[in-house]
């Protein structure tokens, strides 16, 4: 049994097949999901689908692209929510900067801000992060050690694979690793893989985004956690079904929730 940690099935790209895509997935023993948060506006459909479905569950957070619609007081009505599990999805990315340097450094000071404020959210909730980071290893750690998140634990995305952030898994933080293990070109995160600790991995797709081999260009989904699982067993070469029960007890271990 499989949870997709982070998909956003309230994502337009889903609209007008989403119970198929969640049945497809449940068939496939892909058995529970979690909805992160990211636009704001969009927040309203993932209570609505997380009402809908037993064991899917739903975090409220804003993604660094949107922080321009954060609002705090808003989160904070929501969080209090039975299926609401998790803060996030938020963080740091740094992928496309503003050129100028004044603004390149305003524009990192206003994402750290935010980032900060949903971090003492969680701690105030007791609620696990779910941690965007992109091409921002660094400032991300330092912002996480220095906020005390390790109170709280998270999952973080694995974009960029850096033996920085493995750092992390001694202070209470998961790694969730989806399609892009089974990218041609995603050497680095193949070879970190086995140094993360099993107790620490889980699996995501990050749906509609960053869909496995050989599927690469097309809508992502909560199936395809399959085959990220797959390459999962083989790189660490354990069996499948013996990844499975491990991902799915730290993923119970870090939400506290029984899928
Ligand atoms: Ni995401």
């Amino acid at each position: 049994m499989i949870i997709d940690t982070h998909c956003h099935l309230n994502d337009k790209r889903f609209e007008k097949d989403l119970d198929q895509v969640i049945e497809r997935a449940f068939d496939a023993g892909v058995k529970g999901m979690i909805i992160p948060g990211a636009d704001p506006a969009e927040l309203p459909k993932a209570i609505e689908i997380a009402e809908e479905y037993e064991n899917i569950y739903f975090a409220v957070g804003v993604h660094p692209y949107d922080r321009e619609d954060f609002d705090l007081t808003y989160l904070e009505k929501h969080i209090t929510h039975p299926k609401c599990i998790a803060v996030g999805e938020c963080g740091l990315d740094y992928f496309r900067l503003p050129e100028d340097p004044k603004e390149k450094e305003a524009e990192k000071a206003a994402q750290k801000e935010i980032f900060r404020q949903q971090i003492d959210l969680a701690k105030r909730y007791k609620k696990p992060l779910i941690i965007h980071i992109r091409d921002a290893s660094k400032d991300s750690l330092d912002t996480l050690l220095e906020e005390d998140a390790s109170k709280v634990g998270g999952v973080l995305h694995c974009y960029n694979a850096s033996p920085l952030l493995l750092e992390l898994n001694k202070h209470g933080f998961y790694y969730g690793i989806g399609g892009v293990v089974t990218f041609k070109n995603a050497k680095k995160l193949v070879e970190i893989l086995p140094e993360i600790p099993l107790e620490k991995l889980l699996i995501e797709t990050d749906a509609p985004y960053l869909t496995p081999h050989p599927h690469r260009g097309e809508r992502n989904e909560p199936f395809y956690t399959t085959l990220v699982a797959d390459k999962m067993s083989e790189i660490l070469d354990i069996e499948r079904s013996e990844l499975e029960d491990i991902v799915l007890a730290n993923t119970r271990r870090l939400f506290k929730t029984f899928f």
